[in-house]
């Protein structure tokens, strides 16, 4: 495997970063995880609109310009054979001596893209039979509209979820209302048969696959609301489902132990998820 560090293509095995970048010593940076299918990136427009949100919302520089950002991501692919599969990249206020505030004007922000061969398709699959996921009190800073690489809660929260035997912690504010997974967006099929998610106005990341299954929901003339729902409305929920780059709309079949609907995924989390792979096809 092939990682691209600061304008070199290296062997994954010997890539690193300085021991001073701020990205290691104060989770100063931001990311993006993008799907790949058939040499088509998904939605890579939307993920560098989202890029650019989070990098000014932090002040961070771009390390290069976008045609030249989308060229190195392309090279970063196809040094590592990926046609099929997810790349990550990250931006992060670059190297110096460590100072809570920020380094000199000038200072080059770092960038870093690896790339992996996966396959979306046996990913889904594999979780068609749906997943289990636990709640638990959103314990985040109140700027997870920013995509940061911040993401220490995110992993205590999936470890916290994995032994509890489960695959994904939802997050639930103090009024008990639902915001969103460790690394997912997540869905309810309410009693009318509408498909709601919460607005991404406040305290949850706009997923991009949350905004391309609203497409994807309205072109199959599907009801789709924006709107928060507490954890009992999404207990009696006739479906639950999640979504990310990494995991296209995955059914969730039981919430902290007790099971949604009749335990089995539904109809609507597949039919969308199908209308989805035709998407990039
Ligand atoms: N996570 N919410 C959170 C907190 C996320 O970390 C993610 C994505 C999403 C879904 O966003 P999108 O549809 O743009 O992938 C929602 C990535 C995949 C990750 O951290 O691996």
């Amino acid at each position: 495997r092939i990682a691209y560090v600061n304008g070199r293509y290296v062997k994954h095995s010997d890539a690193s970063v300085h021991i001073e970048d701020r990205g290691y010593q104060f989770a100063d940076g931001v990311y993006e995880v993008c799907e790949v299918r058939h040499d088509y990136i998904v939605d890579l427009t939307r993920h560098l609109n989202r890029l650019d949100r989070s990098l000014s919302e932090l002040r961070i520089a771009w390390p290069m310009g976008r045609a030249a950002l989308t060229q190195v991501i392309r090279e970063t692919l196809r040094r590592n054979h990926v046609r099929n599969g997810l790349f990550y990249m990250q931006v992060t206020r670059g190297v110096a001596r460590r100072d809570h505030v920020f380094p000199a004007e000038g200072t080059p922000p770092s960038l870093v893209i690896t790339a992996k061969s996966t396959d979306a398709r046996i990913i889904a699959a594999k979780n068609a039979n749906g997943i289990k996921a636990i709640t638990l009190v959103d314990n985040r800073w109140d700027r997870v509209d920013i995509k940061s690489v911040g993401l220490l809660p995110n992993a205590m929260a999936r470890q916290q979820a994995k032994e509890a035997g489960a695959q994904e912690a939802i997050y639930v504010d103090g009024d008990g209302m639902v915001k969103e997974g460790a690394a997912t967006n997540v869905w309810i099929v309410d009693p009318d048969g509408t498909l709601v998610t919460p607005p991404a106005e406040h305290g949850i990341l706009r997923g991009i696959t949350r905004t391309t299954l609203m497409d994807v929901g309205a072109k199959l003339g599907l009801s789709i609301a924006e709107r928060n729902f507490s954890v009992s409305e999404m207990l009696a929920a006739r479906e639950v489902f999640l979504t990310a780059a990494t995991s296209i709309c995955f059914p969730v079949v039981s919430v902290d132990g007790q099971p949604i609907a009749n335990g089995h995924p539904g109809s609507v989390s597949q039919k969308v998820r199908e209308a989805f792979f035709d998407v990039a096809e």
